[in-house]
């Protein structure tokens, strides 16, 4: 847990379920359909995650390197960690807006609807606009891209995401030369998500970046994981994945991204300044207040006495995004 709930007059009023398979088939259709582009090979039948799999560009180590313009391979070493479980990765989560428990958001997420959907691209840009969820998905090639995210509480996990890169987007919106910072807001609706209202956190929940963290090719705007669309829980319809900082910089169900000059207030470091900085990147060296950063349980791997795993500087993306804060002292700069 962050920090532990201040209101927790939450009691959960939902049978245990996850999102119905039909559901699910509805819209892992619609994530082919657009994956694909053109309808008429779109009609063909839906064959599982494979089919997902070979439209979309599998990202292995030397192509997600030459991606991200470095050489090292370190980005690509997650391909070589075995992937943690579906069912692991869609069961312990964090989603405050159903509840602070890992298990409450698989539990609860089933409320939210993810269709209508749309995501404003507002502020210092020259072509604003509101993207309809289905002309966003099809805005750019989709892409698989196994990443680690390690979560700010000490655990991690290793997740084929698919998505492209938040460049993508942010290009053709063109950004004012005002533009310094991306705020990133996401849904908080009562009648839905039964935790907003709560006092936990500062709803909606709120994320930044600075513009050229954005523009990293690493930065994933992710609409599906494990070949399938992502389960409400993980973030459906859309979410963000910045693998080289803690998992809470990766806001889940966006609705509006915004392109502003001032470092935008974010939820976690509204909630708690000292704990969770602006920049929160993965660094081992620098502790939370109430506990050490330097190692992590992979989810479903590490047992809860097993030795844990060294965490790696920028998450083990180093190569890929270390010159983005060259000279900055990143214990100040937390
Ligand atoms: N986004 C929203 N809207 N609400 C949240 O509570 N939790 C964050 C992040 N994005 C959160 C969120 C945290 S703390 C983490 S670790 C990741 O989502 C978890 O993503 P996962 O459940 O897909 O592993």
């Amino acid at each position: 847990m962050l920090i532990p709930p201040r209101d927790s007059g939450f009691n959960h009023p939902h049978p245990s379920e996850i999102t119905p398979r039909a559901v699910y088939e509805e819209r892992r259709q619609m994530l082919k359909l657009m994956a694909g582009g053109a309808a008429g090979a779109a009609m063909a039948a839906w064959a599982g995650r494979e089919a997902l799999a070979q439209q979309a560009q599998v990202v292995r180590p030397n192509k997600l390197a030459a991606l991200a313009g470095a050489k090292s391979t370190v980005a690509g070493a997650a391909t070589m960690e075995k992937l943690t479980d579906y069912k692991d990765a869609s069961t312990y989560n964090n989603f405050y807006e159903f509840g602070t428990d890992k298990a409450d958001p698989a539990r609860n997420a089933h409320t939210l609807k993810t269709s209508p959907w749309t995501v404003d691209v507002e502020g210092l840009v020259k072509k604003p606009g509101k993207y309809g969820i289905e002309d966003l998905i099809k805005l750019s090639a989709q892409e698989e891209r196994i990443y680690r995210l390690r979560c700010v509480e000490g655990w991690s996990m290793v997740i084929p995401w698919v998505g492209y890169s938040l460049a993508e987007l942010i290009k053709r919106v063109e950004p004012q030369g005002s533009a310094k910072y991306v705020e990133f807001v996401t849904l908080a609706d009562k009648a839905t998500m039964p935790f907003v209202g709560s006092r936990v956190l500062d709803w909606p929940y709120v994320e930044g970046l600075r513009l050229d963290e954005a523009m990293h090719p690493l930065t994933l705007l992710a609409f599906g994981m494990y070949g399938e669309v992502l389960p409400n829980q993980n973030g459906a319809p859309v979410r963000l994945v910045v693998p080289w900082k803690y998992g809470f910089k990766s806001a889940k169900s966006i609705v509006k991204i915004r392109f502003v000059e001032k470092e935008p207030g974010t939820a976690w470091n509204k909630a708690a300044k000292q704990e969770y900085g602006f920049y929160s990147n993965v660094n081992p060296e620098v502790d939370h207040p109430r506990w050490s950063q330097a190692t992590e349980r992979r989810i479903g791997e590490d047992g809860l006495f097993a030795k844990k795993r060294k965490t790696l500087m920028f998450n083990g993306y180093e190569a890929q995004v270390g010159q983005l804060y060259a000279g900055m002292d990143l214990k100040k700069f937390y």
